[in-house]
Order: C-alpha cells, then structure tokens, then sequence
C-alpha cells in the first residue's frame, strides 16, 4: 500500500462559522496505481490533495482521520519529515500555476533551489554551474522552448501554457513517488490540453510514478486512471475501475454526472444535475447528496449511508445498495 486514507475530515474556519468539507473520506492506492478523483466545483478534491501534503490554509482543521503514506503517519508527523516528502517523494501540479511559483523569484532560482536540496540531500554540494545544467535538463524534460531564456524570466513573463510546463517540471522534481496533479490543464489553451496531458502521461510512466489525477472531465479521467473515486460535497460516493465506474456508474450521483457530463466542453460536470451542492455552514445530516437525490428516501435525510462493496474492486455508499 503506498497510500492510506480512513475517515478524513477536514474543517475551515472563520471567525462567524465552520465550512465541514470533508466528511470522512477514505482512499487506497497500491505502487504504480493511477487513481483519478472526479466531483463537481467545490466538492473538495483541491482539499483532499492538500490534506495529503499537509498544505492545508491557516483557518483549517483536522477533526478526524488518518493518512497513511507508506510508513509515515502524516497527520501526526513532524515538519522535518513532512519537509522531506514535499520535497523528494510526493510531488504537486497545482490548479493555479500562478499560485505556486513565486512571483518575485525568476525561474532559475526556484528551480535551482528545489535541485540543490536534491543533491545536498545525498551528500553533495552543487557548483551553480551544475545547478544551471540540471536546470535546463529539466526544462527540456518538459519540452519547453528557449530554456536558457526560461530561466532568466520572471513567471508573469511566461505564457500560461510555458508557466503550466514549468510547474509540471518542478512537480516532477519532488515526485519521487507520487505526482498530485489538480486540474493540470484548466488554465491553459484548449489546443494545449492534449500535449501537456500527453507530456504528463509519458513522464509519469518514465518515472514509473504513482498518480492522483483530480478533474472535471470524465473524458481524461477515463483516458489517464485505472481505478477513480468519486467524490461529493466532502463525501466519497463511489470507487471503481474507471472504466466500470463510467460505463456502469451504481451511485445516483455518479449516474447524474456521467449522463449530464458536458456535450458542450465549457460546461462544468456537475451543470445538468438539479440542484447545487449543500452549504457547508451546516451540511445535511445523512447523505450529502440526498437533497438533489432523485431516489432519496426518508432514511437518506437522516442517516449517513455506510460504505458497501459491490465487488472487490466496486464501493458505493448509498443506503440503496446497504
Ligand atoms: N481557506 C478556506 N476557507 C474557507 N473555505 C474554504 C477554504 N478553501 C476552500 N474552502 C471551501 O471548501 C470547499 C471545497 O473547496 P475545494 O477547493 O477543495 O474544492 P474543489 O473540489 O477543488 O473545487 P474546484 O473544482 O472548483 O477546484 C469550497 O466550498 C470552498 O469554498
Ligand atoms: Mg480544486
């Protein structure tokens, strides 16, 4: 098992009220797995991802759970050990690329920075000369153009899809083991999606890397996972192989977001189900999902349905199948 998540719950503060995102979401993945997280806008997968890095925001909690990467406990682990995760085995592409490069730094130094800590952490001292070569083998790892002038810029000089590629390239440097990759192609050219999803996937198998993919589009998940959970206003409704999950979807709600998923691509999944996601202020007390549920029953408002296994590989929770 490389990663283990029982009962995750993850709350975010203010001063007026408590937002209760997560509501004890579970996930497994072996070695080698690509798993992908799909759910509508605001059902918490960002939060999900972050939780496994512990990167969460200030105003957030952990009430309950556990996380489980190989051997390290990481909601009870130290921040010299988190430190060394973030950095060498679990790497992230953020949503946002703007939000996670530095924009004061150019470039060469974030990248610089990131390969020194690899080489002083087996030992050795890098002269700048080898920092600068390792730097541009790693932009060109990612296929990007004019590395040496990649370099020397500044990110709000970069193209989105150049910033994307970059991001993807430093991601890379810290997945030793596991790539979190959120939404990697929203803020970049339709035109560009395919490539850098292409790029992501043939880097990933070079490095023989585990993999979270976290989408809206039912159309990559498909293409890029094996095995995907679904995931519902802090909730996980269901979990399958991909395959079986999209083409014989058992949850009311992975049924209503595979038969609305967007004909047109500027529509958001989600969109074609009735209804909007429950306020998290003051979530309903059974199934999340039970106020938009077009099969919701009594006991539904009232009682959170446990997880029941379809098959070895298929879990729903849904009190139709309990
Ligand atoms: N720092 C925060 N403080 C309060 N609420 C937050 C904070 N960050 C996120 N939230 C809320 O938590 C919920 C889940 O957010 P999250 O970003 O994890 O969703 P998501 O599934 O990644 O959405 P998207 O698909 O739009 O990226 C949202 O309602 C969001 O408003
Ligand atoms: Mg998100």
């Amino acid at each position: 098992m490389l990663l283990r998540i029982d009962d995750l719950h993850v709350h975010y503060k203010s001063y007026w009220y408590v937002n209760q995102v997560l509501n004890g979401v579970w996930l497994r993945m072996d070695e080698g797995e690509r798993i992908g997280i799909v759910g509508e806008t605001g059902s918490g997968k960002t939060t999900l991802l972050k939780t496994i890095l512990r990167i969460l925001p200030q105003n957030s909690s952990i009430p309950r759970g556990t996380i489980k990467y190989r051997e390290i406990d990481i909601l009870k682990a130290s921040e010299a050990e988190l430190s060394k995760v973030r950095r060498s085995e679990i790497g992230m592409i953020f949503q946002d690329p703007m939000a996670a490069l530095n924009p004061v730094f150019k470039i060469k130094d974030q990248l610089y920075d990131v390969i020194k800590y690899k080489f002083l952490a087996d030992g050795s001292n890098p002269s700048k000369a080898v920092l600068h070569e390792h730097a541009l083998g790693v932009l060109e790892s990612v296929s990007l153009p004019d590395p040496e002038r990649v370099l020397e810029s500044f990110p709000f000089q970069l193209s989105g899809g150049m910033r994307q590629r970059v991001m993807i390239a430093m991601a890379l440097l810290s997945a030793g083991k596991l790539l979190l990759a959120d939404e990697p192609t929203t803020n970049i050219d339709v035109t560009l999606q395919d490539q850098i999803l292409r790029l992501i996937d043939k880097l990933v198998k070079q490095r023989g890397l585990s993999t979270i993919l976290v989408s809206h589009a039912l159309g990559m998940v498909r293409q890029m996972t094996d095995r995907a959970y679904v995931l519902y206003a802090g909730d996980i409704m269901e979990e399958a192989r991909t395959g079986e999950l999209l083409d014989h979807p058992k949850h009311p709600y992975t049924d209503l977001l595979v038969s609305s998923a967007p004909k047109i691509s500027s529509r958001r999944i989600g969109e074609g189900i009735r209804g909007k996601l429950p306020d998290y202020r003051s979530p309903p007390a059974g199934c999340r999902f039970a106020p938009r549920c077009p099969y919701a029953m009594d006991k539904c408002h009232k009682v959170k349905p446990k997880r029941t296994a379809l098959n070895a590989e298929h879990v729903v929770a849904c009190h139709l199948y309990e």
